[in-house]
């Protein structure tokens, strides 16, 4: 080759990157104010939202307040909300969270009277409202399995009949969603779907929620139930199993620290996958813009790309209503 050849390449990639417009025509990942999903954190009473320190920008919110923030989600173009109920009260068995006047099925019940477009998704665990904090019934120190899929299925009773649209078991026992699928079928409830928590680490990038929700466990860790972040093939185990149980969609959480997951289970099963931004994703990227560190949007963007590149169809983000404006203002 003479030196003037090594001088000019015959392949010039950079071509395709010369100018907005062939940047536009080339993008192999589009993300979308359709794609986000915005997690809602709500409370029992009807008092002001209350901040949460580790999660600036996110609140707890009453059922009124709740409703606005929905009825805002539509408004930006993202079509669905994930409830979390914040209960007051606790026992043994977690019975709270299957009582019809708690906050989950009152805000499920006022979201779909208000904006009845809105895909409203209830996380479905025992963890906010068990004294010990554990997302089942403990006997002798332990999770009982199987007990603990009783009272997943009276919650996920209690959300489907109060209007819910997809419960979403989060609690990663064994069986749920053939149990929870039965159990509504049986009820009638035959139109309610299952986004299964298929692929949940036991993950520290929960932190924040925990605060949230003041559901950290009183002892012991979630190691028993929540997977270990060292495993892939597991992951896909799980997906199939959930996916035959007879899951509508499937749920990999976290999500930036298991890009190479959701590309596995992508591969590996039809149903739609939904990636979890969880809270300690949110937090950093807060806590390094408001040091001045990090360009939130450009960061918050480039990351959800990621994860609709690794292969999630739609993604679980706190950042959602910031997501769609930033997207809304890219569009013009
Ligand atoms: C309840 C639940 C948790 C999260 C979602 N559902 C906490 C946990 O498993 O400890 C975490 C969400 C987040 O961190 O944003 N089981």
């Amino acid at each position: 080759m003479s030196k003037l050849d090594m001088n000019q390449p015959a392949i010039r990639p950079r071509r395709l990157r010369a100018g907005t417009s062939i940047r536009a025509l080339v993008r192999e990942t589009r993300l979308a104010p359709g794609q986000l999903i915005l997690p809602l954190f709500v409370k029992q009473d009807s008092g002001e939202p209350e901040p949460i320190d580790s999660m600036p920008g996110v609140f707890r919110w009453s059922v009124a307040d709740a409703v606005e923030q929905a009825e805002r989600a539509l408004a930006c173009g993202i079509p669905g909300i994930l409830l979390f109920g914040l209960g007051r009260e606790r026992d043994e068995e977690g019975s709270p969270a299957w009582h019809p006047d708690g906050p989950t099925p009152r805000a499920v019940q006022a979201i779909k009277q208000a904006v009845p477009e809105i895909c409203v998704f209830t996380d479905v665990c025992l963890c906010g409202s068990t004294a010990h904090g554990h997302c089942g019934v403990v006997r002798d120190g332990a999770i009982d399995n199987d007990a603990t899929l009783q009272g997943l299925a009276r919650v996920a009773l209690c959300h489907a009949r109060a209007g819910a649209d997809f419960v979403a078991p989060s609690g990663m026992m064994d069986g749920r969603v053939a149990h929870l699928r039965t159990a509504l079928d049986r009820a009638g409830c035959k139109g309610t779907g299952i986004l299964s928590y298929a692929v949940k680490y036991a993950s520290a990038f929960y932190g924040p929620f925990r605060e949230a929700a003041a559901s950290a466990p009183a002892f012991g860790d979630r190691k028993t139930h929540q997977m270990d972040a060292a495993n892939a093939r597991e992951a896909v185990r799980e997906s199939q199993l959930d996916q035959r149980e007879g899951a509508d969609m499937l749920m990999v959480k976290p999500a930036l620290p298991c890009l190479d997951i959701l590309r596995r289970v992508r591969k590996k099963v039809e149903l739609p996958v939904v990636a979890y931004s969880v809270s300690g994703e949110y937090a950093m990227l807060k806590a390094a813009a408001a040091a001045g560190w990090l360009d939130e949007r450009a960061a918050v963007l480039e990351s959800l790309t990621a994860i609709r590149r690794a292969g999630a169809d739609a993604i679980v983000t706190y950042h959602a209503l910031a997501a769609a404006q930033w997207l809304k203002q890219e569009a013009k």
